[in-house]
């Protein structure tokens, strides 16, 4: 059994899938591991650490030769690991919506792809999800990032040549990367107000201490679907909503929208109107920029200005704290391979509930009921 962990070729991804500390464990569990040559170096992992642990280091093509499992942070082109073993099993974050094509590449070339973002919401399967582990650093960084931006303090601060009052700062949508959102800017000392479809989200809003806005004009909401995600919203809950965030909005310094719907674009929240309804030098963090954005005037990978509003659309927010993201996410790949480790067989056997739904090609076709 071969596992190999190779460098990202993405442009601006600084992650990497195994750490020394996954290499360790896999080596332990009786598999080979061979790791390419600078694969670590943007998460601040030396060649050598890696070594030190027994990956065997080398260049793309030694690294994929023969190899049974492929570990990545996104999906490589299929012509990238060419001498790959037939059949072998790519275990990423594959993002199978958008990359279709790649997708369909890897069936035609007889892959397994292993889509890691479609693991169920299941109790024992938290311990293998990067959308939590990835989500949860992107909402601590998106409000450093609104912080850096933002020409104020947060925290009221009492000096003895006056005193500053505290950001307001708003959260919309409470999932993973909201919640963390809440919990950091409460810690840096905003004023903290947050908002969700979900009902289920309004307590844990209140339990971090922070206000929860909610729509509750609109008879028999509840904005929860299938495994805990968000569902779209009725048009008149959408309108209702509009008109909550609107009067919310303006008295506002920070937003953070974090808003997702499943293999759907981004729901927007946020129009120009009410950015223009807000005060200059407030500052928005649009976090679901890449699935099309909450926030109108968002643009990928750069800070505009709008009406005096500075908003942010970083790219891979994770990536920008690739050091930990990547610890965590390599954690969560090996969390699950080893959950099905068979020792008789030396390789990872799924079970049918967790393999059906991150399996997503197979024997020369795509099999995801997602993707069909
Ligand atoms: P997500 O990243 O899909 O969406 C982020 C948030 O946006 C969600 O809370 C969603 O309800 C909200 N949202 C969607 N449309 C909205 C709108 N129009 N207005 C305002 N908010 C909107 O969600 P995430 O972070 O993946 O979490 C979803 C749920 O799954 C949570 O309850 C979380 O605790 C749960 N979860 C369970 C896990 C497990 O049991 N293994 C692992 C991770 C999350």
């Amino acid at each position: 059994m071969k596992i190999a962990i190779i460098r990202e070729l993405a442009q601006g991804e600084r992650r990497v899938a195994g750490t020394p500390e996954t290499v360790k464990k896999f080596k332990a569990l009786g598999a080979d591991v061979a790791v390419e040559a600078g694969a670590g170096l943007t998460a601040d992992v030396a060649d050598a650490d890696y070594a030190a642990m027994g990956a065997a280091l080398g260049d793309r093509a030694a690294t994929v030769a023969g190899a049974d499992i492929i570990l990545g942070v996104q999906g490589p082109d299929v012509a990238s690991i060419t001498g790959a073993k037939p059949g072998a099993w790519i275990v990423a974050g594959l993002n199978p919506f958008v990359e279709r094509a790649r997708v369909d590449a890897y069936a035609a070339a007889g892959y397994e792809a292993l889509a890691m973002e479609f693991m169920p919401r299941i109790t024992r399967a938290q311990s293998m999800d990067i959308l939590s582990s990835q989500s949860n650093l992107a909402g601590y960084k998106a409000v450093l990032d609104a912080a850096a931006e933002y020409g104020r303090a947060f925290p009221m601060m009492m000096t003895a040549a006056g005193t500053i009052s505290p950001a307001r700062a708003f959260i919309m949508g409470v999932g993973v990367a909201g919640l963390q959102a809440i919990a950091t800017a409460k810690r840096l000392g905003a004023q903290v107000s947050a908002t969700d479809v979900r009902s289920a989200t309004k307590e844990q809003i209140e339990s971090l201490g922070a206000k929860a806005i909610f729509v509750e004009s609109v008879a028999g909401i509840e904005g929860e679907g299938k495994g805990g995600y968000a569902t779209e919203m009725s048009e008149e809950y959408q309108k209702a909503q509009a008109d909550l965030v609107s009067s919310h909005i303006a008295k506002q310094d920070i937003v953070i929208t974090t808003a997702l719907i499943p293999g759907k674009p981004a729901p927007r929240l946020i129009t120009d109107a009410q950015i223009a309804s807000m005060k200059p030098g407030s500052v928005i963090v649009d976090l679901a920029v890449e699935q099309g954005g909450n926030v109108e005037g968002a643009v990928l990978g750069q800070v505009v200005e709008r009406h005096g509003v500075k908003i942010v659309g970083h790219k891979n927010v994770p990536s920008r704290l690739a050091a930990d993201a990547s610890a965590l996410f390599a954690r969560n790949l090996y969390n699950f391979l080893s959950a099905f480790w068979n020792k008789d067989q030396n390789a990872p056997v799924l079970d049918e509930e967790i393999g059906n739904a991150v399996r997503i090609t197979q024997g020369g076709k795509v099999v995801s009921e997602r993707l069909l």
